[in-house]
């Protein structure tokens, strides 16, 4: 039966195969695919041309593969968004919404609000109990702080009206495939499955790919089927996939589990808003940001305008006087936000009163340098600390031509409500919680609101957004923006400040420690380790008390530099990860 030829034909085989298997070993090795775990996070990238920087390094590919494939900045946002969707489920969503601000190669800007709306049923003391008190927990976790989802709306939005590459399943297939075949979880995403895990047990009735029965640990894969599907049916039927058929019928089954009150109405009369974006001027700078319902754009050009005059480079980096001068101005613009700012849809929003300068002039009239300001104006107010860290996520791109998008998106707190749309595998929001439940009774973020953020049917909560976009000279100068709740209005402040007044490079710029004040508490957070003690000293002396907090904000952006490169920065408080070409 063994002749020479069949062993020959054996040892040939053999070989064949020994062959295939080194070249399949030795293509597994190489070094793009070699280990999925040897990823590297980059935070402080150089790029001739684009750049992307987002939450997670499989988002920021994403954004790159699309520019390289000759799409533009808000066709790469698109993707990159819904990719997020997929890595990043704490923040990245379709059960969620954001802003989005856009400046095109030709120097135009334009903006989108594609933010969660109040359903229809809900009304203004929903968080209430009989006594008029709010019920603890209510508007932030479980179905009925769901806010009517917008991020799929928007997306479609903003594709008409911008994409460059026409086809949108080009855009979102990255994401189906990510979903489908799974991918490799960072330490920090494993880090909150586990701390979220009895919440995600608690709200959740049926299995979903977030629970598991064991802890997740280094070298877990998720796997998404359920939402694969779900994006499958976005990208086959366009908005219609989500806000209609098969998946709002999952999700309205899914607010029935629950106290959730979400109708098939409320999805079919979802509709994002294209705003005029915020414009005005610091120096020779011009900052373009978000409008209402987003308190971001107005805070950050208030801000702005009450430092302008002060010589802050002069006084240099935390400085005494630079930290006391930025303190008072942050206090007295949150003392706004929580008055005069709302949905201007619903309330009218004194937005030119708030921005004219000598408004803002007779603002500061009482900033006394030697003193922080006495405090009849500010009332005791009891303060969230914040119990979970903050999760929300924004991306900044530039594109070859010049396209520029900086866009923040979110469902709230870590994973929104904790619900998962049952067999749809996605999270809801809890951005309810972003309404003023109660005049003057803090949210999760210590903000307190009134009748200009009170709860309305169909009324878009208040935000602190901040997606922000600069000009100098007429030029590309800068995309920025952050999570990080009442924060990133700060963060975004500072790091804008830290650049073009203390002269730091973007990444110095964005890892820089830093400080925090919102008028109610009384009180300047600063992150730990980010002051001296001698500067904390000197704080106190000016009467200000201090708090520290491990860390606030997460900031990616990008600096065009002079001769036209792009720094693109993530945070090095995250797994942020920059990259461009
Ligand atoms: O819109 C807002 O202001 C909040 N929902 C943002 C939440 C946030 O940034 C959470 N953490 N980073």
């Amino acid at each position: 039966m063994f002749n020479f030829h069949s062993y020959n034909k054996f040892k040939f085989l053999t070989l064949l195969i020994l062959t295939l298997s080194i070249l399949f070993v030795d293509c597994r090795n190489s070094p793009k695919e070699q280990n999925e775990a040897d990823y590297e996070i980059i935070q402080s990238a150089k790029g001739k041309k684009a750049m992307v920087v987002s939450a997670h390094h499989l988002a920021t590919k994403v954004g790159n593969e699309i520019l390289q494939k000759g799409g533009n900045a808000i066709d790469a946002t698109i993707a990159v968004q819904y990719a997020l969707a997929v890595v990043y489920p704490r923040a990245g969503n379709i059960g969620g919404g954001g802003f989005m601000v856009i400046r095109t190669k030709d120097g135009n800007y334009d903006s989108i609000d594609y933010r969660e709306k109040a359903p229809k049923a809900s009304t203004r003391d929903m968080y209430l109990d009989d006594e008029g008190n709010v019920i603890p927990g209510l508007s932030r976790n479980g179905h009925l702080a769901v806010g009517v989802p917008g991020t799929v709306d928007g997306m479609e939005e903003v594709h008409k009206k911008y994409g460059k590459i026409k086809d949108f399943k080009v855009l979102i297939q990255p994401a189906i495939d990510l979903a489908s075949n799974g991918f490799l979880l960072t330490p920090m995403e494993i880090e909150r499955f586990n701390r979220f895990k009895k919440d995600f047990v608690k709200y959740n009735k049926s299995p979903n790919a977030f629970i598991k029965d064991t802890l997740w640990v280094e070298g877990d894969r998720l796997v998404q089927k359920d939402l694969a599907n779900t994006l499958t049916l976005i990208r086959d039927n366009g908005k219609a996939g989500f806000y209609e058929g098969e998946t709002a019928d999952k999700l309205i089954a899914e607010m029935k589990t629950g106290n959730g009150i979400i109708t098939h109405d409320d999805l079919t009369s979802y509709q994002s808003k294209w705003r005029a974006p915020l414009v005005g001027n610091y120096k020779d700078y011009k900052i373009i940001s978000m409008a209402p319902p987003s308190s971001g754009g107005i805070a950050l050009l208030q801000m702005l305008k009450m430092v302008e005059k002060y010589p802050l480079a002069d006084y240099g980096f935390q400085s005494k006087e630079a930290m006391h001068l930025m303190i008072e101005a942050e206090r007295r613009v949150y003392s706004d936000r929580a008055k005069h700012l709302g949905d201007s849809d619903f309330y009218k929003v004194p937005q030119d009163s708030l921005l004219d300068a000598e408004y803002i002039e007779d603002r500061m009239r009482d900033f006394n340098p030697k003193k922080s300001t006495p405090s009849d104006m500010v009332a005791a107010g009891s303060f969230a600390v914040p119990m979970e860290t903050f999760e929300t996520t924004h991306t900044s791109v530039i594109d070859e031509a010049g396209n520029a998008v900086s866009v923040t998106t979110t469902l709230n707190s870590n994973y929104g409500s904790k619900v998962v749309v049952s067999n749809a595998g996605f999270f809801l929001n809890n951005e309810m919680d972003d309404f003023s439940a109660k005049p003057g009774v803090p949210n999760q973020f210590g903000l307190v609101g009134n009748e200009a953020n009170a709860i309305e049917p169909e009324k878009r909560m208040l935000s602190s957004m901040t997606p922000t976009i600069v000009e100098k000279d007429g030029e590309l100068f800068m995309v920025l923006g952050a999570p990080g709740g009442s924060t990133i209005i700060t963060a975004v402040f500072q790091v804008f400040l830290n650049v073009v007044e203390f002269g730091m490079p973007l990444d110095d710029a964005l890892f820089a420690k830093r400080f925090h004040h919102q008028w109610l508490p009384d009180v300047v957070l600063y992150e730990n380790g980010g002051l001296t003690e001698a500067s904390k000293q000197s704080l106190k002396d000016l009467g200000h008390s201090l708090k520290d907090v491990k860390y606030m904000a997460l900031v990616k952006a990008i600096h065009v530099q002079p001769d036209g490169a792009l720094h693109g920065v993530g945070d090095n408080r995250s797994e942020d990860h920059a990259a461009g070409y």
